[in-house]
């Protein structure tokens, strides 16, 4: 199937990371041109995008700067996918204001200050598309996880929100929600191979960690031109392990 990407202008936040990089990998071997958006220099972002920047995404005024080089590199945006994100880990009790805030602003109000940026040159598009990267702990909460439940949550309902009221400008907005899929963070948490197998075996149904490149069509379809009627949604890409309906 032809997703229509070929030239399309896409922004990967978190291009320097296991589920972004494979993302905007994909998106590149479909022919778009990719503004392709990491932090740490040391962390390379995917060969063949057309520009790569550096920053972080919590400084007040890094949204407005990639919008910016959006514009210098690509002429626009067609889609904007928000990968850039990671599991907070703490209890609770254990939990002050600056851990909060910290977890807050890079998982829900850096991908806010990134619509706000973005959707000027959204609405210049053909056919807008917006992939937020959730999380399966948005809708089934972790403990010891809860600035980045809470955080996911929000990204969950802002996909929504945003669905309803992007619509009539024709911008589709719609989240992706792993459960476990391995990258950078995710082999922090389990470092070896059975601690991922004791875990897979009890939690996930297909058995096993999802790699990054099994999210990466997900995405590619949300943020094509091909998905026109789906909008709104939380697509999760978990292997099975979502106990709710
Ligand atoms: N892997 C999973 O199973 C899983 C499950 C649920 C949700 N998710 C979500 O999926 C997304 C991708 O996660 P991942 O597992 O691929 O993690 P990862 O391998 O650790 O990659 C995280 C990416 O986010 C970037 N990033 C982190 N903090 C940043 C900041 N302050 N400013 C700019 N960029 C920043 C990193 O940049 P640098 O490396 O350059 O610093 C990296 O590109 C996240 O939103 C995560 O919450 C993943």
């Amino acid at each position: 199937m032809d997703l229509g990407l070929d030239g399309r202008r896409v922004l990967v936040t978190g291009a320097s990371g296991g589920l972004g990089a494979a993302i905007a990998a994909a998106f590149v071997a479909e022919g778009a041109r990719v503004l392709a958006a990491g932090r740490d220099p040391g962390h390379p972002v995917p060969d063949g995008v057309a520009a790569q920047v550096r920053l972080d995404l919590t400084a007040p005024d890094a949204a407005r700067t990639l919008v910016d080089t959006a514009v210098r590199e690509l002429g626009g945006l067609d889609t904007v996918v928000a990968a850039a994100g990671g599991a907070v880990r703490g209890r609770f009790d254990d939990l002050d204001d600056g851990v909060w805030d910290a977890g807050l602003e890079l998982n829900l109000r850096s991908t806010v200050r990134l619509m706000r940026a973005a959707l000027p040159l959204l609405r210049g598009s053909t056919a807008g598309r917006v992939v937020l990267l959730s999380a399966l702990s948005a809708s089934e909460p972790r403990a010891g996880h809860v600035v980045s439940n809470v955080g996911k949550a929000g990204v969950t309902a802002l996909a929504k929100t945003l669905s309803r009221e992007w619509a009539p400008d024709g911008i589709l907005v719609n989240a992706v929600a792993p459960g476990r899929v391995r990258s950078r963070q995710l082999d922090r948490a389990f470092p070896d191979d059975e601690a991922r197998a004791a875990f897979a075996s009890q939690h996930i149904p297909l058995g096993r960690f999802g790699a990054a490149e099994e999210v990466a069509p997900i995405a590619l379809l949300l943020g094509s031109p091909r998905n026109t009627y789906v909008t709104g949604q939380t697509v999760g890409v978990d292997g099975g392990m979502a106990a709710s309906v």
